[in-house]
């Protein structure tokens, strides 16, 4: 994974960088993103449908909803902006387009494990759908315990007069894997903790992180039981 910048740094880069002019420079970048910002909003449009149509099927057939429920969100204008900045990347459309994978976001949080992956796949196997990357923190999990699978996908997007590819990040999690990282997310993601206080943190969370994946599998038994009952 690429190196980031401390907070600290990224901070003074940005006081060097935005004066008035450059940040008048950059809203007025954002004004002319409106179009591509449409593009990102029809593609998260068109996943969602997808895992819509997934759970309909799969409950039609097994009495059960594998997904319990689907968030998404379009990356914010100063996000971008940080991000960009991060990279050492222009304020262009195209730099944005080829370099930032998670302007259009949707969160699967699905029941158990395994339908995690069954979606996963279900979603890999259409036609119209390319992997681009993909990231298995359930498989490994971060140092913190940050549990979830990553997909960074491209879809088309079919306007009046073209198609257009668009890159999408999805993230499956469980509920138990969501319940902990909203609460991580809240304490710690990104905030400016000192090294000495994220240290103590990062050891206790990961134990809720294990007792999360242990509520995880144990749930995941306990149906695989009764389905083969
Ligand atoms: P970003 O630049 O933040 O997008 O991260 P990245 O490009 O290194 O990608 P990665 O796949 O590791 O993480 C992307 C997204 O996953 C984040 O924006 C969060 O939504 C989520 N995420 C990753 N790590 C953590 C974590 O430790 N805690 C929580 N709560 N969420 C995380
Ligand atoms: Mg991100």
């Amino acid at each position: 994974m690429a190196q980031t910048e401390s907070s600290d740094t990224l901070r003074s880069k940005l006081t060097d960088i935005f004066d008035d002019a450059s940040l008048e420079t950059f809203q007025k970048f954002m004004i002319s993103s409106k179009d591509l910002m449409s593009c990102y909003r029809c593609a998260i449009m068109e996943i969602e449908t997808k895992f819509r149509v997934l759970d309909e099927r799969f409950s039609l057939a097994h009495d059960r909803n594998p997904i319990d429920d689907i968030q998404s969100r379009l990356k914010s204008p100063e996000s971008i902006r940080d991000k960009l900045l991060r990279k050492n990347l222009p304020f262009t459309l195209e730099a944005i387009e080829e370099n930032i994978f998670d302007i259009a976001g949707l969160r699967i949080v699905c029941s158990f494990v395994d339908d995690i992956y069954m979606l996963a796949d279900c979603l890999l196997q259409q036609d119209d759908i390319t992997l681009i990357k993909r990231k298995d923190y359930i498989e490994k999990p971060k140092v913190n315990g940050y549990r979830s699978l990553h997909l960074i996908v491209e879809v088309p997007i079919f306007l009046q007069d073209q198609k257009k590819l668009m890159k999408v990040e999805v993230q499956f999690r469980t509920i138990a894997m969501e319940f902990w990282a909203n609460l991580e997310h809240q304490l710690r993601y990104k905030k400016n903790l000192s090294s000495d206080i994220i240290e103590k943190t990062t050891e206790r969370l990961s134990r809720c992180a294990k007792l999360s994946a242990h509520l995880d599998m144990q749930m995941q038994e306990i149906k695989d039981m009764i389905e083969e009952a």
